[in-house]
């Protein structure tokens, strides 16, 4: 999703501007671009494609001395990923960029096209640099030009505009999209969509509030909202970039994979006391009382939410609903008050599961957050968080925040099993060991990836692959086929194992790929009998079992397990790197895969 970068300072502009725009590179991108102010000047620059296209056509150029930058890049949603349509958008004498939709931009284009302006690009944005210029002709105050043009404004919008008419300064609004400011001892101040831009150049950072706006000039700071003046509050950033460097691994997503251990083992720490699950500001007396839970998300988190659901009801004998996000907030859902509504979010910031929380907020449903990153939206706005602790993700398939909001749902469940006596006690000894054993399934054997690399170069062609598991295994076969899709662009599909035969089976032939799960603490027999229909109709079948099967084509031997969990894991690595070395031997780009964004800020 786009990203924006903003700077006031003396040091050399060009260079923080692309370098911030590469930390926000994994939100995912189709054009970039930079306008840059110094002594009343304004240069600007825009590129197709990626970063480095930016980097080459501003390779000559360098901006010291006091002056303002932005920079942004650009996930199209209004017209084409065009250098026209890029980011920013200029008028006679300022430039906006901007992340979000405007939605009401068609009106206010019609009007100001009304009034003789002339519109180049076919985005939402460029109604923000207009309108401000035509408000300036009879507001002559830039600060409050600007706060008249995003009054009108509606929708969802992080935006910076800098203008000739104010030297040095530049005006900032936000509106559920991510918005942080950072500053240092320098007197520079930095703007950016996400901290990761900020870390190692600014001191201390604000996360803006939804509606907030302002103006910061080289030594101060003015933060508005609903009209008043409000102080930020600022906190120290950490200072160590190392996290975000690829550590030897090739792809973002292969180290991703890799250190799933470490994520998890993060994710668990200090919630497992003394033999009970221990989650910071969940309590056994407020568990105990939930009898409903709906789970909503969208994509990799959505396949978590439906996980956790079969542990739910399991385990915790609650009833549970799961709902996408994008379905959810337009389907005039009945609630329930005495509903916990959990939300499940790797970036914190996806707009339909941001909107969902809200819907769920004003109907007084209780709120919890699942999620990876701190300070984000949703995280702010729910009433409680359990945080995931995977760390930045930078591969744009989502592997390790997967691993790691399945572990925390599953502990959620072991807690309120445990409080509300669902299980016993010895049933929660075997889950909690289980538990703590799943950092050591997430060790990957050296040989595992040659093996599933060798395989690969069976998969490039074919009409389609078919994921197939049960009960746990039916969503880790959706999550399987989402991760093969996004990085390889091949067809795939996840399906319970036993619904093919209800229609999906007449695809079968010898260019269907079947990845099946087949687990032998979950319902093993069953499964086994759906593939086997699948093999009579000739389907190329990839077993991946510990139990040998002899009528699969590919097999790839899992450790015996105890528990389903363990199994679960153990699949879910084997899924990702299959995807990973598919992606590879197509020589897709397996961080930035096309048309996908990191963090979905438009519904
Ligand atoms: C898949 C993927 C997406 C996200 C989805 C929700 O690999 O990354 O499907 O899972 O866009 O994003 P979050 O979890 O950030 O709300």
């Amino acid at each position: 999703m786009c990203g924006i970068v903003g700077y006031i300072g003396k040091d050399e502009k060009r260079n923080i501007i692309i370098d911030g725009l590469r930390e926000l590179e994994y939100r995912g991108y189709d054009s970039a671009g930079m306008a840059v102010m110094s002594q009343d000047e304004i240069s600007y620059f825009k590129a197709v494609g990626k970063l480095d296209n930016l980097a080459d056509k501003t390779k000559d150029f360098s901006s010291s001395g006091l002056g303002v930058a932005i920079g942004h890049t650009r996930w199209a949603t209004h017209g084409k990923p065009t250098e026209i349509n890029a980011h920013p958008h200029l008028g006679e004498h300022s430039f906006v960029v901007h992340n979000g939709i405007i939605e009401n931009y068609k009106e206010l284009k019609e009007e100001l096209e009304g009034k003789g302006v002339k519109f180049l690009s076919q985005t939402d944005t460029e109604v923000i640099v207009h309108l401000f210029e035509e408000n300036l002709k009879h507001i002559k105050d830039p600060f409050k030009a600007y706060e008249a043009t995003i009054a009108r404004l509606h929708g969802a919008y992080a935006t910076l505009l800098i203008t000739k008419t104010a030297p040095n300064k530049i005006f900032f609004a936000k509106v559920a999209a991510p918005l942080a400011i950072g500053k240092n001892d320098k007197n520079e101040i930095y703007f950016a969509s996400s901290d990761a831009p900020l870390i190692g150049v600014a001191k201390e950072v604000s996360y803006l509030d939804d509606k907030a706006y302002g103006v910061v000039g080289i030594d101060s700071i003015e933060i508005y909202k609903d009209g008043k003046k409000i102080t930020p509050h600022f906190s120290t950033l950490p200072k160590d970039r190392s996290y975000a460097q690829k550590e030897g691994y090739r792809f973002f997503m292969e180290k991703e994979i890799y250190e799933q251990n470490t994520v998890v083992s993060e994710a668990i720490m200090g919630r497992v006391k003394n033999g009970k699950i221990c989650l910071e500001n969940l309590t056994d007396e407020y568990l105990k009382n939930i009898d409903n839970i709906v789970l909503c998300a969208c994509g990799t988190s959505y396949h978590a939410a439906l996980t956790a659901s079969y542990l739910f009801e399991r385990l915790a004998d609650v009833r549970v609903k799961v709902e996408f996000a994008s379905e959810f907030r337009y389907r005039k859902p009945k609630l329930n008050t005495n509903s916990l509504f959990i939300v499940i979010s790797q970036s914190g910031e996806t707009a339909d599961t941001l909107e969902a929380l809200k819907i769920a907020k004003e109907a007084g449903l209780k709120t919890l957050a699942i999620c990876n990153v701190d300070n984000s939206s949703i995280v702010r706005l729910a009433d409680t968080t359990l945080l995931t602790r995977a760390g930045i993700e930078k591969g744009v398939a989502s592997t390790k925040a997967f691993a790691t909001q399945i572990v925390l749902l599953w502990m959620l469940v072991l807690q309120m099993a445990s409080a509300k006596k669902s299980i016993s006690q010895s049933e929660l000894d075997t889950e909690i060991s289980a538990l703590l054993h799943i950092p050591q399934i997430l060790n990957i054997d050296n040989s595992l990836q040659e093996r599933i690399h060798r395989l690969a170069k069976h998969y490039l062609h074919g009409h389609g692959f078919f994921f197939i598991g049960r009960d746990i295994f039916y969503p880790l076969a959706l999550e399987g086929a989402l991760k093969l899709k996004e990085i390889s662009y091949l067809h795939a599909e996840g399906y319970p194992a036993g619904e093919m035969k209800h229609g999906p089976i007449a695809l079968a032939d010898d260019r269907l790929f079947t990845i099946a799960l087949m687990p032998q603490t979950t319902l093993y027999e069953k499964t086994k009998s759906n593939v086997e229909e699948l093999a009579a109709r000739d389907a190329y079948i990839l077993a991946i079992s510990p139990n040998e099967f002899e009528l699969s084509d590919d097999f790839i031997k899992t450790s015996k397990q105890e528990h389903p969990m363990s199994e679960f894991f153990e699949m879910m690595i084997i899924l990702q790197i299959f995807a990973l070395e598919i992606s590879i031997r197509l020589g897709n780009n397996v961080d930035m895969p096309r048309n996908l964004a990191k963090s979905v800020t438009v519904e």
